[in-house]
Parts: C-alpha cells; structure tokens; sequence
C-alpha cells in the first residue's frame, strides 16, 4: 500500500465520496467504451475465418456494419466519460481548495509567521491539480484495466487455453518489478515535488520583494539563487522521469518476451492445425490488449505515487492543529469587556528558543492608558501579541476582567482586544472596502469619525477619486504614515475595549504622531489602550510607563517618578536624540 497512512487514504475517499454518482456515471461509459474496444479481434476472427473464405458479400457488409457501430459507440461513449470526468476534477479542485482555504485561515501565527507564503500556496494549487486530475482519474483507470484484464484473459483462454497457459507466468513478472521499484519511485517523487515547491517559494519570495532587492544591488545573486534551485529541480524531476522511464522499459521487455512467445508458438499451431489463421491474429491482437491494462497498471502506479505525495502534503497542513485553539467550553464576554488585563507569571518562547518573557506579572486596569517600552528585542511586540492571543503563554496565564483568555471564544476577543502592528496590513481594494472591513456596516459618518480620529480627515479631498479610491496592492499608493493611519482608523472602527497598539505611528512626524494620540485618548476615554513607541517623548503623558527588559518588567511608574529613579528609563530617555532632543531608542548597549 502506498498511502502508508490510513488518515490520508481516508481523507482522500471522504473528498471523493461526494462526487461517487458522477464518477459512477464516467466509470460505466469507460467500461462500455473498453468493451466495444475489446469486440474488434472477435470480429476480425469471424472475418477471417467466416466471411473471407465464404466470399459473401452480404457477410461483409455486416461485418463493415458491425465494424461502423462498435467504433460509433466506442467515440461517443469515450467522448462523454471525458466530459464527465472533466467536471468532477473540477468539482474536486474546488472544494479541495476551499478545504485548504479554510484550514489555513483557522491556523496561527506560529504557522503563518514560519511558512513561506510560496510553500503555502504550492500546496493549494499544484498538489490540488496534481490530486484532483490523478485521483478522479485513477478510480475508473483502475476499473477499466481491471475489466479489461478479467475480459482478454477470459477470452484469450476460450481462443487457445494452452498458449494463454504459456503466457500467464509472464504477469507476476510485472509484481517483481513494482516491488524492486517502489522505494525508488515513491523517493523520486516527493523529492521531485519538494523542489518545486522550493522554486516557487524562491520565485514567490523575489517577486514581492524585487524592489528591495534592486536597491540592495543583489539581482545577480538572487539569480545565482534562483539558477541553484532551478537546476536542483530540473534534476528532480529528470531522475523522476529516469526511475519511471527504467521501471516501463524493463516492464515492456516482458511485454516483447509475450508477443514472441506468442507469434512463435501460436505459429506452430497453426502449422499443426490447432489454432486458425483468424484465431491467431485475434489471439495476438488480445496480446496486446492484456498488456496495454498491465501497462496501465505501470502508469497507476506512477500516478498513484505523484498523487500519494501530494495527498500527503495537503494532509499535512489540514490535519495541522491551530496551536491557538479554542476550548469546547470557551464563552463569549458578558457584553462587552472592560478590558481590565492581567498577565499572571508568564513565560513565553518562539519554539526551543530561550524564553522571551519570562515570569512576568503585569496588570493594567481598565480604562488605563499604558506604556511598553524597552530596547528593540526587550518582548514588547511579544506581550502584545500575547494579550491578543496570537500565540499562547508556555507557562502563566493572561486573565481580560478574569477570564483566562484561553477559555474565551476567538471571535469574542478578537473583537474587545484589538492588535495593530507597526506594519499597515492594507487590501488591494478601495479606500472604503479597506475601512469597512473594520466594521461591516459602518456609515460614511463612522468612517469619517474614525479618519479623523486617525489624523486623515484631509485625506479624502485629495484623493481622485475620494472614498472609492483603490490605494494598490498592499496599498502601495499611500505614503508609509498614510498606511499606518488608514490601518489606525479600520481598528478605531472597531471600537475594542483593549487597544494594543505596537508602535503602529512609527511613520509619523512627532506632532503628528501626538495629535492621534491625542484623539484616541479622547476617543475612548474608558478603554484600555498599550503603546508600543520607540519615540518616549511622545509617551510622557500616560498613566503608566513600563519598561520591560530581559522579558521581566524592570521598572514602572509615571514618567516623572521613572526620571527621577534614574533607572534604565531615566537613562532611554536622556540618550542623546538625532534631532530635536527627543530622546530616541534603541540605544547602543554601552549606554545602558
Ligand atoms: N516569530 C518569531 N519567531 C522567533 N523568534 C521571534 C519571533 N518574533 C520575535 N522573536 C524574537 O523574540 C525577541 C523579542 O522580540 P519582540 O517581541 O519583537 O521585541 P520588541 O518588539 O521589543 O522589539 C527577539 O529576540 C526576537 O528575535
Ligand atoms: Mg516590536
């Protein structure tokens, strides 16, 4: 068996089960097509024997007649089969794909942030096709050379049971071949599919990055790059092709031996009488036809070892469990959520790595306005995307108004505690569609509030085409801080009750940056909201600083009280600033 795993075999059969009737329906017109096929060397034997001695032409016209029919019958029936099963491939690629989608959608950062997005999208397109046309097309393949097997043997024994006797032994030959072969095979396969899959992460990953990649002045090498992994999978796939190539050649050796024996022995019995001339001409036409199912059988097997990598790949990434599930007995906030949070001895670590955080204890009331800072790696964007949950502590917990938010429905808190990252996530689509996907059912009025709120009022009236302006891919036609506003308002219409926002007004000029604060303290004045900002002097305002260093709250307090301390705080903040004396980190560590 090569679909080791019974799960992938299941897996494989439940996508397929759906779509039985149609491929109940391809099957039968395959095997009646197969029938008409196999008439032929009957009718050429009463040709022979029959018609052509007789010299009747009435017999002939019938025999054209019957002729005419079979091969009418054969066209259209293998005509429509192809059609049908055309459909069904295409019915299984889309809800195969749509499995996929689904999954990957359920999975977590720890999945998302570590596969490149060219492995992903591999997956949901080349091993889709590759399982969708083999797997659809190998069940009535199956059937077909089956039936055609049990029917030219049958038959081959009714013309001359002592040379189908002298022929059978040549059959097992073929089942030392697939067992001699097999390892080969099914390794070439997968390696085969791995480095393309490789290639076109490669391909995926310069394409979006190209840009970059001119102003770094590394075309050449990312050409080096490109040619190493492009030859790693010409050679790939050239040893696949050799391994099956070797497999078919020695298979049709066996298949020469067979039409020799046949032509040799099946002479001499014509010489003596016990075969007619007829019967050995249909005998040899069968020949040919018991092999041609052996020789699919070879080609299954080769299908069935592409289509049993690419099973295992797709399997691979939908049996994958979301390491941020939720629990059957997960709730929903009674209404809407304080947002009181506290982090109770939390250790964290990205895989086997040494801990980011580690027994921290942290609460912020809610309603209270907080500041996280700390030199760049110190775990600021940890803990937040901690509280947001997009990954879960190792050890501790993290309670939002006393609830473990483990134990809290996904979408319930995804919708009180709002994460925005410090690089705008922005849609190739129109400035409205990307701010409606903040709230859904927002009026011009809310989308205008939440622009202003975000410092882009004025946005709109230089726009060409206003609110229904597509702002490009990653929305590439708006400036850095222009993004990250845009991506401020879609949170702001949101309307959480915990904001995390991880220094997501970096781009921002200093007055600016204080006017958005600004507006969102005035805006929601009773929810809690965490800044993540390399600009301290932008932060002095807030109820509370903390700073974090080696994954431990080091200090924390008013900034006041923190200068006077004299601590690592006092010392972020009077670093010397490049311009303006703002006090601007990271800092060197001698400074520390
Ligand atoms: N996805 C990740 N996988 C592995 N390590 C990570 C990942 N994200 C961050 N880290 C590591 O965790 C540490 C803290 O990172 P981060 O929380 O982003 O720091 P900060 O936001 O304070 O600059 C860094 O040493 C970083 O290398
Ligand atoms: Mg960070």
């Amino acid at each position: 068996m090569i679909l080791k795993s019974n799960s992938q075999l299941q897996w494989f059969v439940r996508k397929l089960r759906p779509l039985l009737r149609a491929h109940l329906l391809s099957v039968s017109l395959i095997v009646l097509s197969s029938l008409m096929f196999l008439l032929d060397p009957l009718l050429i034997k009463w040709l022979i024997d029959k018609v052509l001695p007789k010299r009747d032409i009435r017999l002939l016209l019938l025999a054209a007649g019957a002729f005419l029919g079979i091969y009418v019958c054969r066209l259209g029936f293998s005509a429509l089969a192809g059609m049908v099963s055309f459909r069904t491939v295409q019915n299984l690629v889309f809800r195969i794909r749509l499995d996929i989608l689904e999954h990957m959608n359920l999975l977590s950062a720890d999945f998302h942030e570590s596969t490149p997005i060219g492995e992903k999208l591999y997956r949901m397109e080349q091993d889709v096709d590759q399982v969708a046309e083999l797997g659809s097309s190998l069940v009535p393949y199956v059937l077909q050379t089956t039936f055609n097997a049990f029917f030219v043997i049958g038959t081959m024994f009714f013309l001359d049971f002592r040379l189908t006797i002298l022929l059978l032994p040549l059959m097992p030959l073929f089942f030392v071949f697939r067992r001699r072969f097999e390892g080969q095979l099914r390794q070439a396969s997968d390696s085969a599919q791995q480095q393309s899959s490789r290639e076109s992460s490669f391909l995926q990953e310069h394409l979006a990055s190209v840009i970059q990649i001119q102003l770094l002045r590394r075309e050449r090498s990312q050409v080096q790059a490109f040619l190493e992994r492009a030859s790693a999978r010409m050679k790939a796939l050239n040893h696949r092709t050799l391994t099956e190539t070797l497999f078919r050649t020695c298979y049709m050796a066996v298949i020469a031996l067979g039409t020799i024996a046949t032509l040799g022995y099946g002479g001499y019995e014509v010489f003596v009488g016990a075969l007619t001339v007829g019967g050995l001409v249909a005998f040899y036409s069968y020949l040919a036809r018991l092999f041609d199912p052996l020789n699919a059988a070879v080609d299954i097997y080769s299908r069935f070892n592409r289509l049993s990598a690419s099973i295992r790949r797709i399997v691979e990434v939908i049996e994958k469990t979301p390491t941020v599930s939720e629990s059957p007995s997960a709730m929903h906030f009674p209404s809407s959520s304080r947002g009181c949070v506290e982090l109770q001895r939390v250790s964290f670590s990205y895989g086997k790595a040494t801990p980011v955080v580690d027994g921290l204890e942290l609460k912020l009331e809610a309603g209270e306005k907080v500041a996280l800072v700390g030199v760049s790696g110190s775990g600021k964007s940890t803990i937040t995307k901690l509280i947001a949950r997009l990954y879960d502590v190792n050890q501790g917990a993290i309670h939002i108004d006393g609830i473990d938010v483990r134990d809290v429905r996904l979408e319930s808190l995804r919708t009180n505690v709002c994460y925005l990252m410090q690089d705008a996530v922005l849609f190739d689509r129109t400035l409205k569609e990307n701010l409606l996907l903040g709230k859904p059912s927002a009026t011009n009025r809310d989308l205008f509030g939440a622009l202003e709120t975000a410092d882009l009022g004025e946005l709109i009236s230089c726009l060409p085409q206003g609110w229904d302006t597509p702002i490009g891919p990653k929305g590439n036609f708006l400036s850095g801080g222009e993004r990250q506003r845009l991506a401020l308002a879609r949170l702001v219409l949101q309307n959480p009750s915990v904001l995390l926002l991880d220094e997501s007004t970096s781009a921002l000029d200093a007055p600016s940056e204080r006017r958005v604060f600004t507006n969102l303290v005035e805006r929601f004045a009773d929810k809690t909201i965490v800044f993540v900002s390399h600009r301290i002097s932008a932060l002095k305002w807030v109820d509370r600083i903390v700073v974090l260093n080696g994954g431990i709250v080091e200090e924390q307090g008013t900034h006041d009280r923190l200068v006077g301390n004299g601590g690592l705080y006092a010392l972020l903040h009077n670093s010397p600033a490049p311009a303006g004396g703002q006090g601007f980190y990271p800092i060197s560590s001698e400074n520390i």
